[in-house]
């Protein structure tokens, strides 16, 4: 049965990114797509490198492996077929046997959504922790659990001096207000359209990193798991998989009843990043920093562009 690419696209779109951003582009092509970075999407300040970026479009592709899982197909994936520097990120040549473990997290993709407020302080299953680490690894990616009291104390200084650092900045909180959308225009930190202009208003004149840096260490401290998720190299085909990995995490974790909330603060911050990768070794290159739990609420569902926006004919 030929594969539904609208139906695949529409999931894959699901998937995180960070401010929300929806940095993707997907082409038809000889009956499979092609997918590119949309640097007009990108977010120079918080993320120069388009590393962040090229993870989101890493948790694009994953989730769009598993969609097709789901209609009985399987994916041959080339990573960067004209080079590192490219904005031709993948292809995909639809074919062959699902994979069932992929098809299974299919209904995972509508129920996981970022968590910014607490959890409930149950601890998470040490066999769930195992099943995260797998799925993180099947994608050629590592998730370090950071366990001892002294390490999360450790590193909720550092995500207190990352938030610190990052709103000090006012290019840096200038953009994250140029990121707060009406809930209508379908991405960016959506909110009431009411809200935004006064929500804008405060993040670009006013410095909230004290409050706000002792909030996440907070967090940091008490998440029921934190973990560092990381690669081998630190290239751009490295921040692909480490996006296909997160997707994957997030899926295995939402399908346990978990939900996961970002602490990356300190690897967005250059100078930070080198003491996260000291702190956490069996992580690698560390490109993001996991808070997971069971929420404290009902999930806020954030809005998406619609495919036809971004899947060229
Ligand atoms: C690579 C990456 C980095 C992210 N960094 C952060 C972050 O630093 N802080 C945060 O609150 N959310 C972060 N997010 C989550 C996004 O803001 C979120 O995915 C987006 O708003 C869409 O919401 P959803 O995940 O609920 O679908 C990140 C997501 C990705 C993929």
């Amino acid at each position: 049965m030929p594969i539904d690419i609208d139906a695949a696209v529409a999931q894959a779109v699901r998937a995180p990114s960070s401010h929300n951003t929806q940095p993707w582009l997907f082409e038809r092509a000889d009956g499979g797509l092609r997918l590119y970075a949309d640097r007009t999407r990108a977010l120079p300040v918080n993320d120069p490198e388009d590393r962040e970026l090229t993870m989101s479009c890493g948790a694009a592709l994953m989730t769009l492996r598993v969609a097709a899982a789901a209609q009985g197909a399987g994916t041959e994936v080339t990573l960067l077929p004209e080079g590192e520097d490219s904005d031709l990120l993948a292809t995909v040549a639809f074919g062959g046997a699902a994979d069932p473990a992929r098809a299974a997290l299919a209904p995972a993709i509508a129920a996981r959504h970022t968590h910014r407020g607490d959890f409930a302080a149950a601890s998470v299953d040490a066999e769930i922790v195992e099943r995260l680490e797998a799925a993180a690894e099947a994608e050629g990616a590592h998730l370090a659990p950071v366990d001892s009291d002294s390490l999360r104390a450790a590193l909720a200084d550092l995500v207190a001096e990352g938030d610190a650092t990052q709103w000090a900045d006012p290019r840096w909180r200038r953009e994250l207000a140029m990121w707060m959308h009406p809930r209508r225009m379908g991405d960016g930190l959506a909110m009431p359209g009411a809200a935004v202009p006064v929500a804008r208003f405060a993040v670009r004149h006013f410095d909230m990193g004290d409050r706000i840096g002792a909030q996440d260490a907070d967090r940091a401290r008490a998440a029921p798991c934190l973990a560092v998720l990381g690669t081998e190299g630190d290239t751009p085909r490295d921040w692909l998989r480490a996006g296909m990995a997160l997707a994957r995490v997030l899926l295995v974790a939402a399908e346990a009843g978990l939900q996961a909330g970002y602490l990356n603060q300190p690897l967005q911050v250059a100078a930070l990043r080198p003491r996260v990768q000291r702190l956490v070794r069996d992580a690698g290159q560390p490109q993001g920093v996991l808070r997971l739990g069971q929420p404290d609420g009902p999930p806020a569902a954030t809005p998406r562009r619609p495919v036809d926006a971004v899947l060229l004919p």
